[in-house]
């Protein structure tokens, strides 16, 4: 079995942090949301990976090499405009062959793993099988409809009325037959070769579709909301580590973990925290579900529900939350006593100052 992992897309719910870094390379507990998809496959016993790669190719390149780090063997493949997840699969022909692959879409992420999707297909063999997941607003998901005995009945993108609240989380296990699916489809009205389209042609064409219905944690990293609630998820799972420096001044409570190189000081944080390599945090406090890259430095503030990416700077900041501060950005208090508030902002930048 293969993979083909899907990184291309541009996107634009993510902006400004999107205009410079692909969203699957957005650290989530210090790392990205694309490392923990890469160690799932290879928890499957998978190795040969295919990688969608689109505008971010060389970021993605730069980040994943040719794979060895995570123990598999990575090939790229370039989308060279968004088409559509079933145009992934048009264009890895070559690469895929006949094997049966796992299509993950690299900004999903699926507590757990997907040692039970893939038990699942190996079980039944059907020519694709999908993860779903119950939703409360399926509007927003390819939705499925399933049968007595648990099969795919119909699937459609994005539905105005949905006819279930089974949404189709972005991880797929196909067999060959998808090939002829997705060379007969044609593009939707959103202009893209649609995969929900070519797995309801193989139930049209007599083909089995199989579902693996998931009620454990997932999330679609799609905007700042559900970024920092997947950090919050992932922190969670964090085990208490000191190897950097923490000063007899600073308090450090609950599962904390100060990367080595990282340096605390006069502080207190309260976990689960993640602080990076060589950041350095002074006289702050930092609350739960936080999680500061490397080479920070948080000085005389407070910081809790966030995420800081690397070589970020916050000084003299009363109170950050809820927040997403993309790499070397400074906040900083301004200079003197003023109501004032004095912002240099990237494009598409969104910013709530305390009225
Ligand atoms: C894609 C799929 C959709 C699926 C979703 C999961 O949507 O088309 O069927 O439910 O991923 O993340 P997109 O992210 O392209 O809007």
């Amino acid at each position: 079995m293969k993979a083909l992992v899907l990184v291309g897309g541009i996107g634009s719910r993510l902006r400004p942090i999107t205009h410079t870094s692909a969203k699957q390379l957005i650290p989530v507990a210090n790392r990205s949301v694309l490392a923990y998809v890469l160690d799932s496959l290879k928890e499957v016993g998978i190795t040969e990976v295919g990688i969608v790669v689109g505008t971010t190719a060389a970021e993605i390149q730069a980040a994943v090499g040719d794979g060895a780090q995570f123990g598999l063997d990575v090939t790229y493949i370039m989308q060279d405009v968004p088409r559509g997840l079933a145009d992934a699969v048009l264009i890895s022909r070559d690469f895929l062959g006949d094997d049966d692959f796992v299509m993950y879409l690299g900004d999903n992420y699926v507590v757990d793993g997907i040692v039970d999707f893939v038990a699942d297909f190996r079980r039944d063999s059907p020519a694709a099988q999908v993860m779903l997941a119950q939703v409360a607003d399926p509007r927003a998901f390819g939705v499925a409809e399933l049968d007595a005995d648990g099969r795919v009945t119909a699937l459609v993108e994005k539905p105005q009325d949905p006819r279930s609240d089974l949404a189709v989380v972005g991880v797929y296990i196909f067999g060959p037959q998808v090939h002829e699916a997705v060379a007969h489809i044609v593009p939707s009205w959103r202009n893209e070769l649609e995969i929900t389209d070519a797995m309801q042609w193989l139930i049209d064409h007599g083909s089995a579709v199989g579902a693996t219905v998931i009620d454990r944690y997932w999330k679609d990293a799609g905007n700042v909301t559900d970024m920092l609630e997947m950090n919050r998820h992932l922190l969670e799972t964090l085990e208490r580590r000191v190897d950097g420096e923490v000063d007899e001044a600073s308090e450090l409570v609950g599962r904390v973990v100060v990367e080595a190189g990282a340096k605390i000081t006069g502080s207190r944080i309260v976990g689960p925290v993640v602080i990076g390599p060589d950041t350095v945090v002074q006289d702050s406090y930092i609350g739960p579900f936080t999680s500061v890259e490397g080479n920070c430095r948080v000085a005389h503030s407070e910081l809790q529900y966030s995420i800081v990416m690397r070589g970020a700077s916050i000084e003299g900041v009363a109170r950050v939350e809820n927040s997403l501060i993309g790499r070397d950005s400074e906040v900083n208090a301004a200079p003197r006593t003023s109501t004032a508030h004095c912002l240099v902002l990237g494009d598409h930048s969104r910013v709530q100052v305390a009225g």
